[in-house]
């Protein structure tokens, strides 16, 4: 039987064709109309010279950030949204998987002043990966993760665990993803576990809807 994490990724395989067209259609208003801004606003408030977009997808982030003059590197683990971000113009697009960059087998840079994770940590133990990059951030550097917020995700069950995202609303044809919720205090306790002090915390909200449309932590290594 496949692993969730396994599942997870083999679903951005399949479902990459569609989220390429869905990202770059502007089709998720909540991303348009809030969360875009929002994780773009947080990194350029930290004035980073170069930023690892980890999970970067199709790269929109790398671009939004080439444009404001930032040198940004991705890496993500499905070929055809790192085709696809190479494609677009983004200057360096690494093709690895988490497992890969927890074993550091892959070389894909260091001493970035700040690491973004947009949407992108979707597994269960995330503490080793969140270590492997809290070991490649310069001095002074800085982790931006924006995630689904735990108290509208949870949908009546505030707890931890895996979850089964159908795209429902979605244009296309997607298979669904497995994810796994986190709760507010798992997540700042897995900061914590690899070594990461929350400096911090954001609920990025538009004026007319009922809750907040994410998460955004910024974390600084305890050092
Ligand atoms: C919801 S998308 C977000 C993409 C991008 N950050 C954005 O904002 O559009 C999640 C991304 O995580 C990547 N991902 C998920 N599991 C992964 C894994 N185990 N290794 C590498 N990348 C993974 C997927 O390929 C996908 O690009």
């Amino acid at each position: 039987m496949p692993t969730p994490e396994f599942t997870l990724l083999q679903s951005w395989h399949h479902n990459a064709g569609a989220w390429i067209e869905a990202v770059r259609g502007g089709t998720i208003e909540s991303r348009r109309q809030v969360t875009d801004q929002a994780i773009v606003l947080a990194i350029l408030g930290r004035q980073p010279e170069r930023v690892l977009d980890l999970g970067c997808g199709e790269g929109w982030l790398l671009r939004a950030l080439a444009d404001r003059g930032i040198a940004a590197t991705g890496v993500d683990g499905d070929a055809t949204l790192v085709e696809a971000a190479r494609a677009s113009g983004a200057a360096q697009v690494h093709l690895a998987s988490y497992e890969a960059l927890v074993e550091a087998t892959v070389d894909i840079g260091r001493d970035y002043d700040l690491i973004c994770a947009n949407f992108a940590l979707l597994h269960q133990d995330i503490i080793p990966l969140l270590a492997a990059m809290n070991a490649l951030l310069a001095p002074g550097g800085a982790l931006v993760i924006q995630t689904l917020h735990p108290w509208v995700a949870a949908a009546g069950d505030y707890q931890d665990g895996w979850r089964e995202e159908t795209f429902a609303g979605f244009k296309g044809q997607w298979q669904p993803m497995p994810w796994y919720m986190r709760t507010l205090s798992s997540w700042i306790n897995a900061l914590d576990m690899a070594d990461f002090r929350l400096a911090g915390l954001q609920e990025p909200q538009h004026p007319q809807s009922a809750g907040p449309q994410s998460l955004l932590l910024v974390a600084e290594p305890r050092g």
